[in-house]
């Protein structure tokens, strides 16, 4: 009996600092909540993935790169993108639905991805843009 309420509270404990420990590591913005890294990870999305998922730090490129919420966010009305800090983010692929061939003038879910990111790169000639610098070879 003693040993199960032990077991218990050592459990409540657990997560309690298991909660503090991820409200750190967040950012709370105007549109909400964001880790500050996490990987980019739409298996669901692709049916299944034949290259790794990507680590990708959201706050290093919004506070230390200097890259506005709507470089990467977007709703677009007569191709201006009207999203502004404070309206709602959507995932990528709420809106890119084909997984990787585009379907007529909108980009594949694949494809948004890799003109996003590897555009910005390529530009600025900082940042990954080889496959396996983004999807790290498995061991
Ligand atoms: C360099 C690109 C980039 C910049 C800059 C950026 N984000 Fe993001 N953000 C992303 C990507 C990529 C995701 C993951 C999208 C997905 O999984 O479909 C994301 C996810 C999010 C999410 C979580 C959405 C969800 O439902 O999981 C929020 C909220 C968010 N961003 C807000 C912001 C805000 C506010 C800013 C500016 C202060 C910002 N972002 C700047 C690329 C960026
Ligand atoms: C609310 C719907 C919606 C969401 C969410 C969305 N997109 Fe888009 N995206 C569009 C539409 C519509 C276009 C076509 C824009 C036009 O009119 O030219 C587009 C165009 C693009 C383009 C080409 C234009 C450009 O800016 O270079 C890229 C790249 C892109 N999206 C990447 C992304 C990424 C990455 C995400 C997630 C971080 C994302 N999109 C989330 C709707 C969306
Ligand atoms: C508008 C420009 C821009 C966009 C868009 C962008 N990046 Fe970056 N990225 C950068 C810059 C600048 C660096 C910093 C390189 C340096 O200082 O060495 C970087 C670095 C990185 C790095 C290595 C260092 C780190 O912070 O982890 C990764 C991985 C990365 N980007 C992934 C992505 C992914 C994935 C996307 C698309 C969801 C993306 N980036 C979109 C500009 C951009
Ligand atoms: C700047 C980072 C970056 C680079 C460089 C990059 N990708 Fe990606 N790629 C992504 C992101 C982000 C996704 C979306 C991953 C997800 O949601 O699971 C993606 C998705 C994919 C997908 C669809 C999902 C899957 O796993 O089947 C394929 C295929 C792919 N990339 C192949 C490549 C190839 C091949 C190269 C080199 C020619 C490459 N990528 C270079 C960031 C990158």
């Amino acid at each position: 009996m003693k040993r199960s309420v032990i077991a218990i509270l050592a459990l409540v404990a657990f997560v309690a600092l298991a909660l503090l420990g991820g409200a750190a590591w967040a950012a709370k913005t105007k549109s909400g909540e964001v880790k500050d890294e996490f990987a980019i990870d739409n298996t669901k999305a692709f049916g299944k993935l034949t290259k790794a998922p990507v680590q990708f730090h959201h706050t290093k490129h919004n506070v230390d790169y200097k890259i506005a919420c709507a470089k990467c966010h977007h709703v677009f009305k007569d191709h201006k993108n009207t999203w502004k800090e404070g309206d709602k983010v959507a995932k990528c692929a709420e809106c890119h639905k084909t997984p990787i061939q585009n379907d007529g003038e909108m980009l594949s879910l694949k494809n948004a991805f890799h003109k996003d990111c590897q555009t910005c790169h390529k530009e600025q000639k900082k940042g990954p843009t080889k496959c396996d610098e983004c999807h790290p070879k498995a061991k």
